[in-house]
């Protein structure tokens, strides 16, 4: 793995020389029953299959300073990001590029981004270091101590992954106990990278891929499925929709995102919470 910081980043914390191993194959063992391990692939040989298979480093060796979903995607994301990773979290963003969708207000530990494009992440200012891996290709571990991170985020990627049991896995491994892990996506992809079993799928398929990537690893709580689809706010459609549409201020990119927490959901005291014990 390359760690690259760029000269106005902080630079990250030193990998160990000789990180633990613990599932750097994927197979199925007695041991699959431990947190942290891989239970059953979800995809096949033939659904892990990418019609360009040149290696990814070289799709993503120019950077594209380009956001990849619409307006009203990312400000679902940056919401859910905001109810979901606490201020003060340590963040790892994987396959990233130069935005990362964080809230600008909430201010973190540290956020450390991922990618394939080191201009793209250098350029991302919400970082604070970042690492370049292809997840296809090098060891799928991180070298990051185990419990590291109290969020991981993966946005309009996840289609790209060709082992996704050991990333979630890995994912775990990163994750402090009640450490959320939030993939988002939408309908958009480079078709020609991203896996048959996304590729050939449908909307709902591919939430149930998602669901199942996190079911595979042994525990992850049950996935909750986040949806916005255009025209509707979180409570149905929305009756001013034609005045969107008037003043071309629609979204058309549908949002989904699945999140998962390592071991359990934590109970966060809210602002509400505060007033009735601080009235009593
Ligand atoms: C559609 S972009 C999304 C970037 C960013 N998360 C965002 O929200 O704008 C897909 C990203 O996936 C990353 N990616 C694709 N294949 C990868 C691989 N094999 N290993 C690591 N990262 C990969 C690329 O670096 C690229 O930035």
């Amino acid at each position: 793995m390359l760690t690259t910081n760029h000269p106005t980043l902080k630079p990250c914390p030193t990998p160990p020389s000789h990180p633990p191993k613990t599932h750097t194959t994927l197979t199925i063992s007695s041991s699959s029953a431990l947190p942290g391990h891989v239970k059953r692939l979800v995809l096949s040989p033939e659904g892990r299959a990418k019609l360009n298979v040149l290696p990814d480093r070289d799709f993503y060796s120019f950077p594209r300073f380009v956001t990849h979903v619409d307006d009203g995607f990312i400000s679902a994301l940056t919401g859910l990001y905001r109810d979901r990773v606490s201020p003060g979290s340590e963040v790892l963003d994987i396959m990233s590029s130069w935005v990362s969708h964080l809230p600008e207000e909430v201010k973190y530990k540290r956020v450390v981004g991922h990618g394939l494009n080191a201009a793209e992440l250098a350029r991302n200012r919400r970082l604070d270091c970042f690492v370049v891996k292809d997840l296809n290709n090098d060891d799928q571990r991180f070298e990051f101590e185990s419990c590291s991170f109290d969020a991981v985020l993966c946005a309009v990627s996840v289609q790209y992954l060709q082992c996704p049991e050991k990333i979630f896995a890995e994912v775990f491994r990163l994750l402090k106990p009640g450490g959320v892990f939030i993939v988002s996506f939408s309908n958009r992809m480079f078709y020609e990278k991203a896996v048959a079993a996304w590729r050939d799928g449908t909307a709902y398929s591919r939430v149930q891929l998602v669901v199942q990537y996190f079911q595979c690893v042994e525990g992850f709580t049950q996935p909750e499925v986040v949806r916005e689809l255009p025209g509707e706010g979180n409570g149905g459609p929305s009756p001013f929709g034609w005045i969107a549409r008037m003043i071309g201020a629609t979204r058309s990119d549908p949002f989904y995102a699945v999140v998962a927490y390592r071991n359990f959901k934590p109970v966060h005291e809210t602002e509400g919470d505060r007033i009735k014990s601080n009235a009593s």
